[in-house]
């Protein structure tokens, strides 16, 4: 009997530690990857990521880069750093992202659909580029997001209705780029001051109740 049970007590306990650890080993890895995937897909004349080094065990002691208590990525901060290129999807992978900093750089192409993945994103900061391409409907799965800024950019298209739901949202600014059809009006659009989209030379200004779906101006 007590030989079983210690066998049965051995047996859980490496069950629970493979448990324990791989997913959290895994995670690690998962996450230095994905910015080492932006980091490849940048030039970076200043030598900013110059510390985010792939073969270490996570990205938590690279500069630019804060991770919370248990080695997840909660901050990348790379505002003002003379970035050029793209960005990638595989960001979409930080699941604990809370702030993702890249105002004032010149990174162009789109905003990956994917980043409408980053379910703990509080602020997405990407104004100053030169962002092209539609606001990915995605963000509006983003349930932790305050700050969204894309302000001065090239985007175009609608701003997505899917937004309207992202009851955390404070503040948005879109002004300065190319959008089109009209302003939301409710949910946290309601507050949201009307400079903040001003300069979008195709956007006709605030939408009339529930009539933004049948705007085939854009
Ligand atoms: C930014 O990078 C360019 C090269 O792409 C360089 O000529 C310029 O001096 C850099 N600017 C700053 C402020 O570091
Ligand atoms: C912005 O991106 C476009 C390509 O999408 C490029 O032709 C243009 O030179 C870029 N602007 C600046 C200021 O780098």
């Amino acid at each position: 009997m007590a030989v079983a049970a210690d066998v049965v007590a051995r047996t859980l306990a490496v069950v629970l530690a493979v448990a324990l650890l791989s997913p959290r080993l895994v995670s690690s890895n998962s996450e230095g990857d994905a910015l080492y995937a932006l980091r490849k897909s940048l030039s970076d004349p200043d030598n900013v990521l110059q510390s985010w080094d792939p073969t270490l065990v996570n990205p938590c002691t690279w500069f630019h880069i804060t991770c919370n208590q248990d080695n997840r990525v909660t901050r990348v901060d790379l505002g003002n750093s003379n970035l050029s290129g793209h960005l990638v999807p595989e960001l979409g992978h930080l699941e604990h992202l809370q702030y993702l900093e890249l105002y004032k750089n010149n990174i162009q192409g789109a905003i990956p659909a994917e980043f409408g993945n980053l379910k703990s994103l509080i602020s997405l900061d990407l104004y100053n580029n030169n962002i092209s391409g539609v606001i990915p409907p995605t963000l509006g799965k983003l349930k932790s997001l305050v700050f969204l800024r894309l302000n001065d950019n090239r985007l175009t298209g609608q701003i997505p209705r899917e937004l309207v739901k992202t009851s955390s949202l404070k503040v948005v600014d879109v002004s300065n780029n190319d959008l089109c059809g009209t302003i939301p009006t409710t949910g946290p659009f309601e507050h949201i001051p009307l400079n903040n989209f001003e300069n979008n030379p195709r956007l006709e200004g605030p939408e009339l109740q529930g009539l933004a779906m049948y705007d085939t101006n854009c």
